[in-house]
């Protein structure tokens, strides 16, 4: 196993070979996710405190699930922004909760490198569930298993990543790993919508789907996050639906198997038409949500193993 991080925070520090144990274990877990009796004791008499200081359906449920499966007993904490007026807020309440014992701190943060800081603080192992337009690691993980599935690989793909990458964190995780893993990554977005520094991050930039899409494998759609737009990025959604929505027309360019991703919540007919979304033959979109508890089982699984082995004195971890 290659796996000895202690907390799970990016992918940006993570090896390939790190990556590739979390995939293969998730593997098993996926198996174990589709029998009638889906309990493992991976986590048993372990404590998993959800902490989402941030709105969240599928993580939050598949944190707790994937929790809840390996035996940890498991606590949602539904911290609303009313509780993060201050910095200082969430060392408290980090240490708060620290003094409870827990042993898994599972975190989403409006902030990026919040949990980073968090992660200091306390002595528990720490998931970030997405910092910001920082990191979402379990989410890059998810759709690294979706893809290799899928695909039967995660090396020398076609991967574009397309829409609103100025303020996803899911694009930047995917990023360092689809990167890491040698594949292709093209990102194609409207300039409002493009980091500036993103030509320096190993990837293809384009400003146009029909270009960006040509013989890709993969495409990744991102959801428009408005919650984090202060101004006007782009004319209108109906103009924005029609040069950078993924609809038969336009994914007509990629490979004629290539897959359709989305990280939901999806805004249909904004980023992707409805049926796009819903068509079984190229939409991995709810293979990602059942991949998702796997992953995670696997990443809290790794990092309960390294945990207990930090207490008992094995060897500092890093
Ligand atoms: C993503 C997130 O929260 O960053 N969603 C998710 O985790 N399933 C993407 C998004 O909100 O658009």
């Amino acid at each position: 196993m290659s796996f000895r991080a202690r907390h799970l925070l990016g992918i940006e520090h993570l090896a390939p070979d790190e990556i590739t144990t979390i995939l293969d274990l998730a593997e098993s877990y996926a198996e174990l996710n589709r029998s009638d009796i889906k309990h493992g004791d991976a986590l048993k008499g372990l404590t998993q405190i959800n902490m989402f200081f941030e709105a969240s359906t599928r993580t939050q449920a598949s944190f707790e699930l994937a929790g809840k499966r390996l035996g940890a007993d498991v606590m949602n904490m539904a911290l609303g922004a009313s509780s993060l007026k201050k910095g200082e807020t969430l060392i408290d309440t980090a240490l708060t909760l620290n003094a409870m014992h827990p042993d898994l701190l599972v975190v989403r943060h409006p902030h990026s490198g919040a949990v980073s800081l968090l992660s200091q603080k306390v002595n528990c192992a720490v998931l970030n569930a997405g910092d910001g337009r920082h990191e979402h690691p379990t989410q890059a993980l998810l759709d690294a298993l979706t893809i290799r599935r899928a695909k039967g690989r995660l090396h020398r793909l076609t991967v574009a990543i397309c829409g609103d990458i100025a303020h996803s964190r899911v694009a930047r995780s995917n990023i360092h790993l689809l990167g890491k893993m040698e594949n292709r990554v093209r990102l194609v977005a409207p300039p409002t919508l493009m980091p500036s520094q993103a030509s320096e991050w190993g990837v293809e930039v384009y400003g146009s789907m029909d270009e960006g899409l040509k013989d890709a494998d993969v495409v990744m759609m991102l959801r428009l996050q408005k919650e984090r737009m202060d101004g006007a990025f782009i004319p209108s959604e109906r103009e924005y639906f029609h040069r950078f929505g993924l609809d038969a027309e336009k994914l007509a360019h990629a490979k004629p198997d290539a897959i359709v991703m989305h990280p939901g919540p999806m805004n249909r007919g904004v980023e992707i038409d409805g049926t796009i979304a819903d068509d079984i033959n190229r939409s991995v979109i709810q293979d990602q949500v059942e991949m998702g508890v796997a992953v995670r089982m696997a990443a809290m699984d790794l990092l309960a193993r390294n945990l207990k082995a930090a207490r008992a004195g094995e060897g500092v971890l890093v």
